[in-house]
């Protein structure tokens, strides 16, 4: 048995306390059950037992438990917890009470988290940093719906240690058979869950068997002691220090010219100065030059320390962003599966932008309709529009940017999130990044030295999408072909990208469906703004015939560099003209999805140029558009 230091400390007096058994490994854990299981006087018990109470708590205790005491003990331990509970809920809203007390081998921190109402929201409130959940079943009662929905939730939120604490065996005359049913019970459910270890533990919160010291009224018990168990499991600490090396953001500090740290928690990972270090989502790297903390520079830091980094170059780092080893940084993604713990009175609405805070990043998020909801009393998935308070539920969400992230399974720190409400700042739901969409997940971007800007001054330019869209036959790739010359021979930099080359080369996997379509402008999209980074002027001539698709380029462009063109030709005329004859083949149905015959084609609602081909030439169009272009183009042109 383990012998217990009487430190008195004031419980509220954390940092003072935490400091004091700074050496000592910290456990959080998580009790699962209502006071009717006995969860209180568990707890009570285990502060009792470790003497982590005020001597004058302890007094008034004893006098009150012998006034409202009904249990016929000296110390209702309950009624400790409980008035600790209520003391530090004054002038604060938690939903959750943390306790702390030590022993001489570890320091905790209980969560508890009561009540039934809103029982999910305290979980997830309690859980997301807890290395244990300690779920109480009543001996009498066995395994309840509560049990199997606590359970599930500790699972779901990645707790990695679970305790079933069958209490109250001195109310079944210490039965071994009692225990052993629960057991079967609970590992049956367990099973079906996917939750693959649990340590069960027959226990008498009231009379003190197998929590602190081993119970001699149930000798054919031969695993642990409550106590000794939470002082010997790994704890999430531990695993997080030989993780890769991540530490979120929180602030830049630059007290003067000559100092630019990075301040934030170490979210995992060990971190020495000369380490080299890769910051996200820019991929820029360098290499730590200082560790500045409190007290003077350290040499090592590791997860879990909040201090303050300085590296050996100048280079752009701000809050959100995340330093990681250079070698296994985390994802960059903006589109995911996750899955989410509603928590407003206000139900989930599909499509609409909701902040998304995770870690030290905040961004705007839209969440898809889900695409099922998890019962958690019966753990059936079921189809679901939305998710009302306490629902759990599947979906994606897309954010309006990338963020840095690991999957929840990997991080709690980088994989969990909240979700505020953006009217009224409220927290409106918690939730698990599971994984990234895209295939593109592992893509870092490539920080690049040369910029677009010292591209196109290089070039003596300003880099210009000019987009031409409209029928076959309307007379694109003839207006393009002469805006290319007049721009050539005023010495611009330019390149013409053109429906029929590309669909020879890059593009020839592709037909005409809408979705090849789609996908065929989605390639010239990125093609052409890649080549506006090397500072060109690229013209592009597509059919591109439908509006979506022309706004996603155009949103891939800096403002105002994206000039949609639309060479306006009725289709009775293109068809007239019908230069390659296609038109004809396609009245005769030899080809399929043909635009305006049978394939839409959606005209521009407001391009930056229309040309009117039944009124204007070729020539003159294309006078016209470098016209209208050298208008909008700064001195520099
Ligand atoms: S887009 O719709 O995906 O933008 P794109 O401009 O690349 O089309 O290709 C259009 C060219 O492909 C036309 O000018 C024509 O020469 C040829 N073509 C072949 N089949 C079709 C079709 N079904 N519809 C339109 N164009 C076609």
């Amino acid at each position: 048995m383990t012998a217990y230091r009487p430190d008195a400390l004031i419980a509220s007096d954390i940092s003072a306390y935490l400091e004091l058994h700074q050496h000592k490994s910290l456990l959080r854990f998580l009790t699962c059950g209502s006071v009717d299981d006995g969860k209180s006087t568990l707890i009570g018990r285990l502060l009792y037992d470790s003497k982590q109470i005020f001597e004058d708590q302890l007094s008034a205790l004893e006098s009150d438990s012998k006034r409202v005491g009904t249990q016929g003990q000296a110390i209702d331990f309950a009624l400790l917890v409980d008035g600790l509970a209520a003391e530090r809920e004054q002038g604060i809203t938690i939903d959750v009470a943390y306790r702390f007390f030590a022993t001489e081998k570890r320091k905790f921190i209980v969560a508890d988290t009561p009540g039934h109402e809103q029982y999910t929201r305290n979980m997830v409130t309690g859980a997301s940093t807890a290395d244990l959940a300690v779920i109480l079943i009543d001996a009498r009662k066995g395994v309840l719906t509560q049990t199997k929905r606590h359970s599930f939730l500790a699972h779901l939120l990645g707790i990695r240690h679970l305790v079933v604490a069958v209490n109250k065996m001195d109310l079944v005359d210490y039965d071994q058979a009692v225990f052993d049913r629960i057991v079967d019970a609970y590992a049956e459910f367990a099973q079906s869950i996917g939750i693959q270890d649990f340590t069960p533990i027959p226990i008498s919160g009231f009379q003190g068997d197998n929590v602190t010291t081993r119970s001699d009224a149930m000798p054919w018990f031969g695993g642990p002691v409550l106590l000794d168990h939470l002082e010997s499991v790994e704890v999430n600490g531990d695993i997080d220090r030989i993780k890769p090396f991540r530490m979120p953001v929180q602030w830049v500090n630059r007290p003067n010219l000559d100092f630019r740290g990075f301040a934030g928690l170490i979210a995992s990972g060990t971190i020495r100065p000369g380490d080299p270090v890769r910051i996200l989502p820019s991929g820029r790297t360098s290499t730590v030059a200082r560790i500045v903390a409190m007290g003077g520079d350290k040499d090592i830091a590791v997860a879990g320390e909040s201090v303050t980094l300085t590296l050996a170059d100048e280079v752009d780092c701000s809050r959100g962003d995340v330093i990681a080893t250079a070698d296994a940084p985390p994802q960059a993604a903006d589109q995911f599966k996750a899955t989410i713990v509603w928590m407003d009175p206000a139900e989930l609405l599909p499509g609409r932008a909701y902040w998304l805070k995770l870690g030290t990043q905040t961004v705007s998020a839209v969440i898809r309709a889900p695409e099922y909801a998890i019962d958690v009393n019966t753990m059936a998935r079921a189809p679901a529009k939305t998710l009302a308070l306490n629902d759990i539920g599947v979906a994606e969400i897309v954010t309006d940017r990338g963020i840095v992230f690991e999957p929840y399974a990997e991080s709690h720190d980088l994989g969990g999130f909240i979700l505020i409400d953006k009217l009224t700042n409220a927290t409106v739901g918690a939730g698990m990044l599971d994984f990234a969409l895209r295939r593109a997940q592992n893509v870092h971007w490539q920080a690049v030295e040369i910029t677009r800007e010292a591209h196109a001054q290089q070039k003596g330019q300003q880099p210009r999408l000019l987009w031409f869209t409209g029928l076959s036959g309307s007379g694109k790739s003839t207006i393009a072909n002469l805006v290319e010359k007049k721009l050539h021979a005023l010495g611009k930099h330019s390149f013409l990208l053109d429906g029929d080359n590309i669909r020879h080369g890059l593009n020839r996997d592709l037909g005409f469906s809408d979705q090849d379509r789609v996908e065929n402008i989605r390639r010239i999209g990125e093609v052409a703004k890649l080549m506006t980074d090397a500072g060109l002027i690229v013209l592009t001539a597509f059919i591109s015939p439908f509006r979506a698709e022309r706004a996603m380029v155009r949103s891939l462009l800096p403002e105002g560099e994206f000039f949609e063109i639309f060479v306006d030709t009725p289709i009775e005329e293109a068809e007239r003209r019908d230069v390659k004859g296609l038109y004809k083949k396609a009245r005769a149905g030899e080809i399929a999805n043909f635009t305006g015959i049978s394939s839409p084609y959606e005209p521009p609602l407001a391009p930056e140029i229309r040309i009117d081909t039944t009124r204007t030439s070729p020539e003159e169009a294309a006078e016209q558009i470098v016209e209208a272009i050298m208008g909008v183009w700064s001195p520099m042109l």
